[in-house]
């Protein structure tokens, strides 16, 4: 923490002058409890903030990143805080830039099907703006009811709809950004082609908040399928439901929106945290849930009914559509709550984001079931199967104490690592590395490529105030 200085009553009285003193919270710990974490479940991440500060507008948010680089205070930018990484976390306490209150939709620009929102705006409720005129916004993150756009386009949030349409950067054209300086700049913008220069917008796509703060975001727009199916398949066995994965895209032919698993723990927690029945997924092994859309019902249907006799030829015991868009609702609600609800009922673990090559995910199952028998953990395994990333998420066994715990983590997640990277993948497929996987990043990144990227930021931020301690430490 070398350099940093603490937040005086000085700056104190600077920043409400900035944002007024009704948007500056300090000697509140209740109220600022929850700008001290994410969602990630080990409380050992989380980090106080000195002051919390609500900037109103991207001269706000400029005047606060300048303040900061002259006294020398890191400043952590926020969103809703439903990240997994621990990106929006004041690891080094000083400002807690939070972005809730910008949160307009400034455009709908129909014309040329591009929205331009501020980075508060809540993912879910633009695209149910959006899906009035037909439109839709095609990142789909699994925490959608909460998280904002900011967040996602920081955290480059992929989701469950990778397979077909791409993680969130694919759908942003443009950004106004506040640079670790201060100074505002606009990369990008309403284009559908531009190559003026570098990338910068992809480059601040997925750059955890390190590179710059997001005020203005261009997001392009899809037209909203005509025709959408959602259906079920169980297996007996995990890895029977696995293995079908790669072939409906290799043997069918058909890339459906999304391909996502659940093993049985993981419906379970998730039936039972959100209080549903689990008596019709009878008991099966695994599940997949299996999304596709199109403008034609009818060829969609086809499509759907190939894939359930696909599932049923290679070990399926049931596969079935979900009637009606209340259905769907409810099964894809099942999914989305995994996290949350293996949070609640298993707080004692480690969610993972492991991402390797679709052919490979076969392989990752019997894998996790070996770390799991060496280590003696639990390891529950749901996710966006489709695109090869699973969230295998470590649980501590009951009996087990929580120094055993805490010395065993390490190594587990050494290990799921090192057989990730074998399988030919990496750490983190959408949730980031933050502080949470930062130790970990050279068993994936080598010296050249982790000293590219503190070139970057060392150019962009001199001073080191924006999100420091975050993706790698800067020496
Ligand atoms: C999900 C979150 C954990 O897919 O990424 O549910
Ligand atoms: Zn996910």
């Amino acid at each position: 923490m070398k350099g940093y200085q603490k937040v005086s009553r000085e700056v104190i009285d600077e920043l409400k002058q900035i944002v007024g003193e009704e948007h500056v919270l300090l000697d509140d710990p209740e109220r600022m409890e929850m700008y001290s974490h994410d969602e990630v479940a080990d409380k050992d991440y989380a980090h106080m903030p000195e002051v919390v500060v609500r900037a109103g507008s991207t001269e706000d948010v400029s005047r606060i990143v300048k303040l900061a680089n002259r006294e020398m205070i890191p400043v952590t930018p926020r969103g809703a805080g439903s990240g997994l990484s621990g990106g929006a976390v004041p690891a080094l306490g000083g400002i807690l830039l939070s972005t809730e209150r910008m949160n307009r939709i400034l455009e709908i620009d129909k014309e040329n099907l591009i929205a331009v929102l501020e980075p508060g705006v809540i993912t879910n409720e633009f695209n149910n703006e959006v899906q009035n005129d037909g439109l839709f916004f095609a990142g789909y993150p699994m925490s959608l009811e909460v998280c904002y756009i900011g967040g996602n386009v920081a955290e480059n949030a992929g989701g469950g709809r990778a397979i077909k349409y791409g993680v969130t950067g694919r759908y942003i054209l443009g950004l106004e950004v506040v640079l670790p300086t201060g100074e505002v700049a606009t990369f990008g913008g309403k284009l559908a082609k531009d190559v003026t220069g570098y990338n910068m917008v992809q480059l601040m796509v997925g750059s955890e908040g390190t590179l710059g703060i997001f005020t203005k975001i261009y997001v392009k727009l899809l037209p909203l399928p005509k025709a959408k199916i959602d259906m079920m398949a169980l297996f007996e066995d995990v890895q029977a439901a696995i293995d079908v994965v790669p072939l409906i895209m290799t043997e069918m032919r058909i890339i459906p929106t999304g391909i996502e698993f659940m093993d049985r723990l993981s419906l379970e927690t998730s039936c039972e945290f959100l209080g549903e029945k689990k008596e019709k997924y009878k008991n099966a092994g695994a599940f997949l849930i299996i999304e596709l859309d199109g403008n034609e019902m009818e060829s969609v249907r086809n499509q759907c009914l190939d894939i359930g006799d696909l599932c049923l030829d290679h070990g399926a015991i049931d596969a079935f559509v979900a009637e009606g868009p209340a259905d769907q609702e409810k099964i894809w609600k099942v999914r989305r709550h995994v996290a949350e609800a293996f949070k609640a009922i298993s707080p004692v673990q480690s969610l993972e984001d492991i991402v390797v090559p679709v052919s490979r995910i076969p392989a990752l199952i019997p894998e996790l079931q070996r770390i799991s028998e060496t280590f003696g953990v639990i390891i529950p395994c749901y996710g966006h199967a489709g695109d090869g990333n699973l969230h295998a998420t470590i649980v501590k066994r009951p009996e087990d104490t929580m120094e055993h715990w805490k010395e065993l983590l390490p190594r587990v997640l050494e290990e799921l690592y090192k057989t990730t990277r074998q399988l030919g993948g990496t750490i983190s497929g959408e949730h980031g590395i933050g502080h949470k996987r930062k130790p970990y990043l050279p068993l994936v990144l080598d010296a050249a490529e982790i000293e590219a990227m503190k070139s970057i930021k060392r150019a962009l931020d001199p001073h080191n105030v924006l999100n420091p301690g975050k993706i790698f430490d800067m020496d």
